[in-house]
């Protein structure tokens, strides 16, 4: 299919201009209102192709919600709403008093934004830019290892599946349906409180529900989020008492690539990173390879108290190529299961699940669907180790989705049909990345 890349550049800033709030972007105006962690890099790192200015404003806000202890939660919503009620941040006594956030993280990606952004500044503006956001990043890669990483391994764990930013893909149900034997959430799904979630939600008013994680999950991942704040938000007190505690391979692959970034930044400002960050930065990559899985040649997520590999496919497994840590003989093994038409080659890879997985379904959330942010980081990973016609190919299938479908938040990997939410942000921003790839 040809694409008309011009149109196509021209309704993506569209779309972006449509969600933009002045100096931040939503993901989308209906389903999603607020300022998320994610989708705002991934947002600034689009702009950043027409607007670099705007895309500095688009990071620089981010940190509005940043706590006092360096966190940097994974929505910071906007004035107006109610949404922020279910999450009480104020009892973690360190939120923000002037504005209301979330009080879980995702991916950590805002380092990465900033140098992307900082690339397209003049030299003045990017110095500016850069040593203002600075400090604010140590700060925020401080706290992912002083509160996230126990063990001093190097791996950083999670807690919840919303921080993994791909809520409801199998690894992080599977966990979730083995350990969810509280007899709350047995009681209630059994007293039909799951339909009553279902009648709560937000997202299935709007949104065919086959679409969508389903209402037992959503009560699943409600409960675990309560348990959370029923501790204050701490998150040494819950890594302890929790089962359900996660070195996620989307993050800690992400961390690897951001934690570079923030090398990056420091050599262009010329400031030192203390020392003792430097040395975890080193630790991460190292740790990665634990993750690794040789009988199936592929990375996993792992359970961080039982240091067992949770082996539930998904295409988390190719992520450590964007963090640039796993060796060629590896980066191999991972484009040839890539390249499977029986797991992840299809019309409109990659699929957020394998075709072969008991949890396939091409249109349910993380379970199946193509997404285009996880397509720009496995397309930047196949670059990073020059596999050129594998990212050219995926890099075609997306923009030729969108064009057909338009900016929706997923697609079928089988017919590239569009589902979620349309007019959504990444979406947009990530193709005109991808455009201005030229490959
Ligand atoms: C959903 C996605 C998450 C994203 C958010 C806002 O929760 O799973 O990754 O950040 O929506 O778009």
């Amino acid at each position: 299919m040809q694409i008309e890349s011009g149109t196509l550049l021209s309704r993506a800033q569209g779309v972006l201009a449509t969600n933009n709030q002045g100096t931040f972007t939503v993901p989308s105006k209906t389903l999603y209102p607020h300022q998320w962690q994610w989708d705002s890099a991934f947002i600034a790192i689009g702009i950043a192709n027409y607007d670099p200015r705007r895309a500095a404003a688009e990071v620089t806000s981010l940190f509005r919600g940043q706590w006092q202890n360096g966190m940097l939660p994974h929505i910071t919503f906007s004035p107006g709403s109610h949404d922020w009620e279910f999450w009480q941040a104020s009892r973690s006594g360190v939120a923000p008093t002037d504005i209301q956030t979330s009080a879980m993280i995702q991916p950590p990606l805002p380092a990465i934004a900033a140098l992307a952004v900082a690339d397209k500044l003049t030299g003045d503006e990017a110095q500016t830019f850069l040593k203002s956001l600075f400090p604010k990043l140590v700060a925020w890669h401080q706290w992912i290892y002083n509160e996230r990483d126990p063990d001093g391994s190097g791996l950083a764990v999670l807690i919840h599946p919303w921080e993994s930013g791909i809520d409801n893909s199998p690894a992080w149900m599977e966990v979730l349906r083995l350990s969810a034997k509280s007899p709350w959430v047995a009681a209630a799904n059994k007293l039909g409180v799951a339909w009553l979630i279902g009648k709560l939600r937000k997202d299935t008013k709007l949104i065919p529900t086959a679409q969508r994680a389903t209402d037992l999950e959503e009560l699943r991942m409600t409960h675990r989020a309560l348990r959370f704040r029923k501790r204050n938000y701490d998150s040494h007190t819950q890594i302890r008492k929790s089962d359900y505690v996660v070195e996620d391979l989307v993050f800690n692959s992400l961390l690897i690539a951001a934690n570079r970034a923030l090398l990056d930044i420091a050599t262009i400002i010329a400031e030192d990173l203390p020392s003792a960050l430097s040395y975890r930065f080193e630790q991460t990559q190292a740790s990665l390879e634990q993750l690794w899985d040789e009988s199936s040649g592929q990375y996993y997520s792992r359970h961080y108290h039982t240091k067992e590999l949770i082996k539930q496919p998904s295409l988390a497994t190719f992520l450590p190529l964007f963090g640039e840590s796993v060796d060629f003989g590896k980066a191999q093994k991972l484009v040839t299961l890539l390249k499977d038409p029986a797991r992840y080659w299809t019309n409109f890879p990659v699929p957020s699940a394998p075709l072969n997985s008991a949890y396939f379904d091409e249109q349910r959330y993380w379970q199946g669907p193509m997404w285009v942010n996880t397509n720009w980081l496995i397309v930047k990973g196949l670059l990073n180790y020059g596999f050129h016609d594998e990212a050219k190919q995926i890099t075609q299938r997306t923009l030729e989705a969108v064009t057909r479908s338009g900016f929706h938040e997923y697609f079928s990997p089988l017919s590239g049909k569009g589902y979620g939410i349309d007019n959504f942000s990444w979406t947009a921003a990530l193709v005109i990345d991808l455009i201005n790839l030229k490959l």
